[in-house]
């Protein structure tokens, strides 16, 4: 099918992670739980990190190569203990995606001070010290990706999502950060930056708030969970191996048409 449709037959790509440990947080649900299932589709061992309890069935789904794991990423100690866990089970840690993430909007009026330190605690300092502590482990073992999740709101600004798009674009800067001091010990460090993607949760959500921002992009539909999940793959494998420092729309060309 897809050979068809653009010459690339995404079977041929299978096992180019083999070796490797990744953790995914937010793995119970939308961009998190395709990507642990691509990962591990690609050969990687995943620790599939959620606040939920959604990971337990995420783990089902991709069989023996996985562990669930209970984490809120707004707590570093927690942080700190998924990245040991991942250590003492599989022996390593090659990637760190960071995923977990909240979204809430509304008038700039209305953003109390509890409202943006939980933004900033979930979806800025989250992702900084999972990062933080992916590093203390890559560096055991001579390398290692990071990947964050921000988002097109990280890059452009629209109205009533202040909080949550300072909380993208310090993700975005953050990346860059890891990127300039880890790169001497082979550690690369990229974004993410969704436009709308179908996911359970944010992108469900999001859609159906306002359904034309799922057709307003050039391609005219909304992405794919896995669509995403295979751009992470890419990123964490040897393919990826010179890319570092970058923020990567995945948006359907929607940015091309905000810029
Ligand atoms: N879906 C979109 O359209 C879209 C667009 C741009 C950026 N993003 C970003 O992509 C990432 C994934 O989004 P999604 O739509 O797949 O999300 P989702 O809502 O489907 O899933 C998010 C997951 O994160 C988990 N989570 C939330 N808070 C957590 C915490 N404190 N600790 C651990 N886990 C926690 C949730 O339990 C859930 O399983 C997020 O960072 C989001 O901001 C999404």
């Amino acid at each position: 099918m897809h050979r068809r449709l653009c010459g690339t037959n995404w079977e041929d790509y299978m096992g180019t992670l083999d070796g490797k440990v990744a953790i995914v947080t937010g793995a119970g649900s939308g961009m998190g739980k395709a990507t642990a299932k691509i990962l591990a589709r690609e050969g990687a061992k995943v620790v599939a990190a959620d606040i939920s309890g959604l990971q337990e069935q995420t783990v089902a789904e991709i069989g023996a190569n996985a562990i669930a794991a209970r984490c809120d990423i707004s707590d570093e100690a927690q942080l700190s203990a998924l990245v040991d866990l991942a250590v003492e089970k599989f022996g390593r840690l090659d990637a760190m995606l960071n995923v977990a993430g909240i979204g809430a909007g509304g008038p700039i009026e209305s953003m109390s001070a509890q409202d943006l330190d939980r933004m900033l605690n979930v979806n800025l300092k989250g992702m900084f010290f999972g990062a933080k502590h992916a590093v203390r482990a890559m560096k055991n073992n001579g390398g290692g990706a990071i990947i964050n999740w921000s988002s097109l709101a990280g890059l452009i600004p629209s109205p009533n999502s202040a909080a949550y798009a300072i909380s993208k674009a310090g993700v975005v800067m953050m990346t860059k950060s890891f990127a300039v001091e880890c790169g001497k010990y082979n550690i690369r460090s990229n974004a993410i930056c969704p436009g709308l993607i179908l996911t359970e949760g944010m992108g469900q959500a999001a859609a159906k708030a306002q359904p034309d921002r799922a057709t307003v992009n050039p391609l005219g539909r909304p992405g794919l969970p896995e669509e995403a999940g295979e751009l992470a793959a890419f990123l964490v494998s040897d393919r990826g191996s010179y890319i570092n420092g970058v923020a990567i729309p995945i948006d359907g060309g929607w940015g091309c048409l905000l810029a």
